[in-house]
């Protein structure tokens, strides 16, 4: 189902944690999230930082998105909330963030995140901005921080688990939020930020004695908490967007293209700058390895799509275990102030490992298997080695150099 780099930091916990409340007949399944937010101010906004050429900043903050993660929902009586708040609550065993001082990610009511009840035990808030943050992204220049773009849908897609008897993947996206882009939806977000305001106004602590304490995250500043403003886009009215030509496989060129619309009647005149960085799997980036500077002039309505394309030998030095790179554009056009912001993410694939069985399989009989994988590289790779087990069949790992 899910690829996972023993070096990443991700949530493993989450094995142990379903087996642990299943053994103790807790009814407990596994969910699966794209993108997750990861809040850690509390004000259910993930803050990014650009400098002017494209590249994203490491945060300060520590707020980010990972491209997945994974918790799970278990099936209880909530008789500690109001009427309705039962049944599936996610608890997540991943340690991210401490609630006073200790990891105890939930239980939070699925149903309070749907209706954005962020004042319901336990970490709800937390839980809330896994699936619904907001992302914002400024510009930081000569000391000072600009607004580029708030992007709502990114944080909470394809909200999974396995199906009942099969092996499909149920999609429970709806039982976490409204429709993305629906009325509801930013209603039940700014719900949640008007409860998280209420709750830092000063006045009497709101924590509770219990171990498991929802006490609000600290909140460096009130700035993000505004309600949302247009985007810088849609002031300059020229959409922008990557588009990949083609399957990005490791060890090939990565061919793509910016495709730039002119949404309005006037002449544009953008200046973009282009960058290219590897990315952990929980969003924090590395330095840049390539960089680019596109002028785009576009009559009324028209499309144009500007070619750029990083090199194996580019990237190759650069990438990190979890073979993400992020490509983004940052500029302006000439008649505006505004900035504006793309970027994509995209994810390497990597050739697979197939294993051919040679001949019948009967018990207590020697069998041959056949491993098959090709370098996808134009380059000889060396020392490289191979590790196989299989349960019962061997006595330890074999290894093949
Ligand atoms: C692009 O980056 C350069 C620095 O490398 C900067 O001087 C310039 O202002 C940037 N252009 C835009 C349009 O932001």
């Amino acid at each position: 189902m899910l690829s996972l780099d023993p070096g990443s930091p991700a949530c493993w916990c989450f094995l142990c944690l379903s087996a642990v409340m299943r053994c103790l007949g807790i009814p407990t399944r596994v969910i699966t999230n794209f993108d997750s937010g990861h809040d850690t101010d509390g004000n259910l906004i993930i803050d990014e930082y650009y400098d002017n050429t494209g590249r994203i900043l490491e945060n300060m903050k520590k707020d980010t998105v990972w491209n997945f993660h994974v918790w799970n929902e278990c099936w209880m009586v909530r008789k500690d909330l109001p009427p309705g708040y039962g049944g599936w609550q996610v608890l997540d065993a991943t340690p991210q963030e401490t609630s006073n001082g200790l990891y105890c990610c939930g239980p939070a009511s699925v149903k309070a995140i749907k209706e954005g009840e962020v004042d319901l035990n336990y970490d709800t808030p937390f839980a809330f901005s896994m699936v619904n943050a907001d992302c914002m992204s400024w510009l930081v220049y000569g000391g000072k921080e600009q607004k580029l773009h708030r992007d709502t849908a990114t944080v909470g897609n394809f909200i999974s688990t396995k199906s009942i008897q099969s092996d499909e993947r149920d999609d429970v996206t709806e039982s976490y939020k409204y429709e993305e882009g629906s009325l509801q939806e930013r209603q039940v977000f700014l719900k949640a930020l008007q409860k998280l305001k209420t709750e830092r106004a000063p006045g009497p602590h709101q924590g509770d004695s219990n171990s498991f304490s929802s006490a609000p995250r600290r909140q460096d500043s009130s700035r993000s908490l505004d309600t949302p403003s247009l985007r810088p886009s849609d002031v300059i009215q020229v959409s922008l967007k990557f588009e990949l030509l083609d399957p990005p496989n490791m060890g090939q060129d990565i061919n793509f293209v910016l495709l730039a619309v002119n949404l309005s009647p006037q002449f544009k005149d953008l200046k973009l700058n282009l960058s290219a960085q590897s990315l952990l799997h929980d969003g924090s980036p590395l330095a840049p390895f390539w960089q680019d500077v596109a002028f785009i002039t576009l009559f009324p309505e028209e499309e144009k799509t500007y070619p750029c394309k990083i090199l194996y030998s580019q990237y190759s030095q650069y990438l990190s275990t979890d073979k993400l790179i992020r490509i983004s554009a940052l500029g302006e056009e000439k008649s505006s102030p505004e900035k504006i912001l793309v970027n994509k993410i995209i994810t390497l694939t990597f050739p697979r490992i197939m294993i051919n069985v040679l001949g019948v399989a009967s018990v207590n009989q020697p069998l041959t298997v056949q491993v098959v994988f090709s370098n996808p590289l134009s380059e000889p790779v060396e020392d490289c080695v191979l590790t196989l087990e299989g349960s019962g069949l061997f006595k330890k790992q074999q290894r093949v150099l």
